[in-house]
């Protein structure tokens, strides 16, 4: 595409005296009337946060626009509150602090939002935005941003409806940035692809990718060249990162034994005969997730069907899982959220003080046991790993103790996304899409432990097992343990 100069009024960018910089954000700027969606940067610095809040200021004329500008969190917003005062003001806007809204002498209103949790994206239900604009789009989770960006919509046809987004790479929305925007694309093309909203409805979008780095935004370098070199003499990942823009380097997934060529299996009816149970994580505001497992003879799982589902009662989610499982399969326990036994809120008014664990209970009856799942986050995880290490099965071919079949869409989505937590790498980053892992853990500990592969004993070590192994039968031939605990202690130590 062609990079045009700046857009004419009436829809012109203001204030003035900012202009974009020729470059990538004129481009960015210029997407405005033929694509939907489009996310800027990659790097640090080259104007991405100005870029964002100029770009909500673009049709103010119309009395009826409201645009919105979300961060994650809200100490994050501060720095967008901050710039917006510096510009808002001087186009004669007024920041109501309590509802963080500027309203425009037009009667135009752009918003400054933050969604930290996942159920905070049904504060914006129903709201009706032209402009959402998202920086650091790497923050949010791919859920928070399908359900807000479907409250992007207009009665006014003369008000432009589009999302801008900006981003680093990283974060918990590193791996779903990267490959809805990323991945598999050539920067700055316009693309078409059809997206579901949540409530089913099919649209076509379009979407575009517009790369830049610090060498993008004169006015940085040259006011502050310590921040070049700060990009510069960074370790080598955060330099590619940070400096050039590198997405495929900051992955810092939390499962990096992932590997779907391994892990992922075609969808086939599961095998009778073998043990069938299901594990759940249960949530309202944010998503339910159901996994359907088998076990096969080695002890090995498999995910054969999922549910993943927002905004069901107990007693709806129950009723589901009911209907999804065929009717001759034999579920021998639902393994659940222990936090579902002390869960009362979703189902009162219906049968008050009774706990989510026993409302689905109720309705699984006699078909479907529900039993607590150990909660122990390190622990799982762990055996996670282990059932996830690749290994060489029968005639060589790679294989895992934990797989997937495709049609398990949101597990595979979401697993690979999840990122180790900041402060505490040993458990993964709770503000990612987490609740098919968290599901899964609760089905991996609820099964003996995945068998190591066998590793071959030194004679030394065989003639020591087999010792013991004779002491310990001698003994338990004995009608009577010795009386001395000690010795009894130190025998079978
Ligand atoms: N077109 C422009 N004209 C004048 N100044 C600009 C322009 N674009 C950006 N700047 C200034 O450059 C500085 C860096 O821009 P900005 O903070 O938007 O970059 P960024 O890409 O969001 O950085 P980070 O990656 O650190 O979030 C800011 O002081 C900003 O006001
Ligand atoms: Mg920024």
């Amino acid at each position: 595409m062609r990079m045009s100069t700046a857009p004419s009024s009436p829809n012109s960018l203001r204030p003035q005296p900012w202009r974009p910089h020729p470059g990538p954000q004129e481009f960015f700027l210029n997407l405005w009337q033929v694509c939907f969606e489009a996310l800027f940067g990659g790097a640090k610095g080259p104007g991405k946060t100005d870029a964002i809040v100029m770009e909500a200021t673009r049709q103010l004329d119309h009395p009826r626009y409201r645009g919105v500008i979300f961060r994650r969190t809200y100490p994050q917003l501060q720095e967008i509150m901050d710039r917006c005062h510096r510009w808002y003001s001087s186009l004669g806007g007024m920041f109501n602090s309590q509802e963080r809204r500027w309203r425009f002498p037009s009667g135009a209103t752009i918003f400054l939002a933050h969604c930290q949790h996942e159920d905070d994206k049904y504060n914006y239900q129903g709201h009706e935005y032209q402009f959402m604009g998202f920086d650091q789009l790497e923050q949010f989770t791919e859920s928070q941003y399908l359900f807000l960006i479907s409250q992007v919509r207009t009665i006014d046809p003369s008000i432009r409806c589009y999302v801008r987004a900006t981003a680093n790479p990283g974060g918990v929305g590193h791996a779903w940035v990267k490959r809805r925007f990323i991945e598999g694309k050539r920067p700055n093309q316009i693309y078409k692809e059809s997206f579901t909203l949540p409530n089913g409805q099919i649209l076509v979008l379009t979407r575009c990718f517009v790369p830049a780095t610090i060498h993008d935004n004169p006015t940085l370098v040259k006011s502050d060249p310590r921040y070049l070199a700060w990009l510069q003499s960074l370790p080598e990942k955060e330099r590619k990162a940070f400096l050039e823009g590198n997405w495929d380097v900051m992955e810092g997934q939390f499962f990096d034994i992932w590997n779907s060529s391994i892990h992922v299996i075609p969808t086939v009816r599961p095998p009778e005969g073998f043990q069938k149970f299901i594990s759940l994580d249960y949530g309202y505001s944010k998503p339910a997730s159901a996994g359907w497992w088998y076990t096969d003879y080695d002890g090995r799982m498999v995910r054969y069907r999922e549910v993943y589902s927002e905004r069901l009662i107990y007693s709806e989610l129950a009723e589901l899982i009911l209907s999804v499982t065929d009717r001759n399969e034999q579920i021998a326990y639902c393994v659940a959220d222990p936090s579902i036994w002390d869960d009362r809120q979703h189902h009162w008014g219906t049968i008050h003080g009774e706990s989510g664990a026993e409302t689905m209970q109720k309705i699984f009856g006699q078909r479907i046991r529900l039993i607590r799942g150990d909660n122990r986050r390190i622990i799982g995880w762990n055996r996670m790993r282990e059932r996830l290490k690749p290994f060489q099965g029968q005639g060589g071919m790679w294989t895992a103790n934990l797989l997937v079949m495709d049609s398990c869409r949101d597990f595979i989505r979401t697993l690979p996304g999840l990122i180790h937590d900041e402060h505490n790498p040993e458990d993964l980053d709770t503000s990612g899409e987490d609740h098919a892992a968290d599901e899964t853990r609760y089905a991996v500990m609820s099964r003996p432990q995945a068998t190591p592969a066998p590793t071959a004993k030194s004679p030394e070590e065989r003639e020591t097992q087999e010792f013991w192994d004779a002491v310990r039968k001698d003994l338990s031939q004995l009608q009577h343990p010795p009386q001395d605990e000690e010795t009894w202690e130190e025998i079978n130590a």
